[in-house]
């Protein structure tokens, strides 16, 4: 890492990346930091690296129907995956804000050499086609807890340390990601599951085993949308048509959608 004022930003990006929850507080209502779903610090092909990414940007994004930056690229994620708190403290950080900068300049260090204007091998989470008998939660809930669970915990709450600071992530819940996350639709999902998890054994699951957890986890309450302003069902149609997602079905006497913590408890496994 090169030293200097450079130096300085890539490790502010950096630490930012890796320890979310304790740099850019107000920005995050989660237990997630950025590199428990881009691994080993954003490096990690098929773990939507960052080195991908950085050159990748300006970019049309089908789900908000026009060019996104990079900056743009990384809101997103702090609102979704990061949960930032909306009507708590802050939001996403506001355009142009330092949190943006640090992290650009940590994303174009791991870029380094990298070309521009390009999708690179390794970028994103490569997409698995869906079985021809589509996915099961009955299933799914053995491939957890056979799989997930010893980690995860079969709460799927994952682990803090004494500290605080997540050592397993969780799935589901009010310290996860919330309903307008990419990791919160089943496809999205089932893709990350195949090429990174379980952690340590990548790969190691079946296409239909990969697509039956990923829906086991997705069909559980967790964050309300933020975009959701009316009722579920308006949303469903407003943001989630099309989707493979357990948006705004009823399930177990549940309406998924509603979010924890707006009257929504959290349901067993
Ligand atoms: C809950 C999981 C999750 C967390 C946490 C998360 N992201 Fe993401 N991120 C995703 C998903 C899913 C995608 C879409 C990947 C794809 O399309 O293959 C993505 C995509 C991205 C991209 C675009 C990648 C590309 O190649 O187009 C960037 C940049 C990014 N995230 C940055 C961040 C940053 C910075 C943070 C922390 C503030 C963060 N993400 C936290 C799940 C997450
Ligand atoms: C050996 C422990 C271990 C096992 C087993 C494991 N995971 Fe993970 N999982 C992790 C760790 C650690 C992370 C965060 C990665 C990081 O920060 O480097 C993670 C991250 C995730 C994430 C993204 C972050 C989040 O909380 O949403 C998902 C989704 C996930 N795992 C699903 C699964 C599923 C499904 C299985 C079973 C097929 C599984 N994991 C098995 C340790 C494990």
């Amino acid at each position: 890492m090169p030293d200097g004022p450079y130096g300085d930003a890539i490790r502010r990006g950096s630490n930012i990346f890796t320890r979310t929850g304790l740099h850019v507080k107000d920005h995050v209502g989660n237990q997630l930091s950025c590199d428990n779903c881009h691994l080993d610090a954003g490096r990690r092909a098929n773990a939507a690296p960052m080195w991908a990414a950085y050159g990748a940007y300006p970019a049309f994004r089908a789900t908000t129907g026009s060019v996104s930056t990079l900056e743009d690229r990384i809101a997103a994620c702090f609102t979704y995956s990061m949960n930032a708190p909306g009507s708590v403290s802050g939001k996403a950080p506001a355009p142009g804000s330092q949190v943006y900068r640090d992290l650009v300049t940590y994303m174009a260090w791991l870029a380094n050499g990298a070309p521009a204007g390009e999708r690179l091998r390794g970028a994103g989470y490569p997409r698995i086609s869906k079985p021809s008998d589509g996915y099961d939660l009955n299933r799914g809930r053995v491939v957890f807890r056979q799989n997930c669970a010893q980690c995860h915990g079969v709460d799927g709450q994952g682990s803090r340390d004494g500290q605080g600071h997540t050592t397993f992530p969780p799935l589901w819940g009010r310290g996860s990601y919330n309903w307008g996350a990419g990791m919160a639709q089943v496809d999205m999902a089932a893709a990350f599951i195949k090429a990174n998890m379980p952690f340590g054994r990548p790969g190691s699951l079946t296409d239909q085993q990969a697509w039956d957890v990923a829906a086991y986890i997705d069909s559980h309450e967790r964050p309300k949308d933020p975009r959701q302003n009316g009722t579920v069902a308006q949303a469903a149609r407003k943001d989630h048509a099309g989707e493979d997602s357990f948006y705004g079905t009823t399930l177990r006497g549940h309406l998924l959608g509603i979010g924890v913590g707006a009257g929504g408890a959290v349901e067993p496994g």
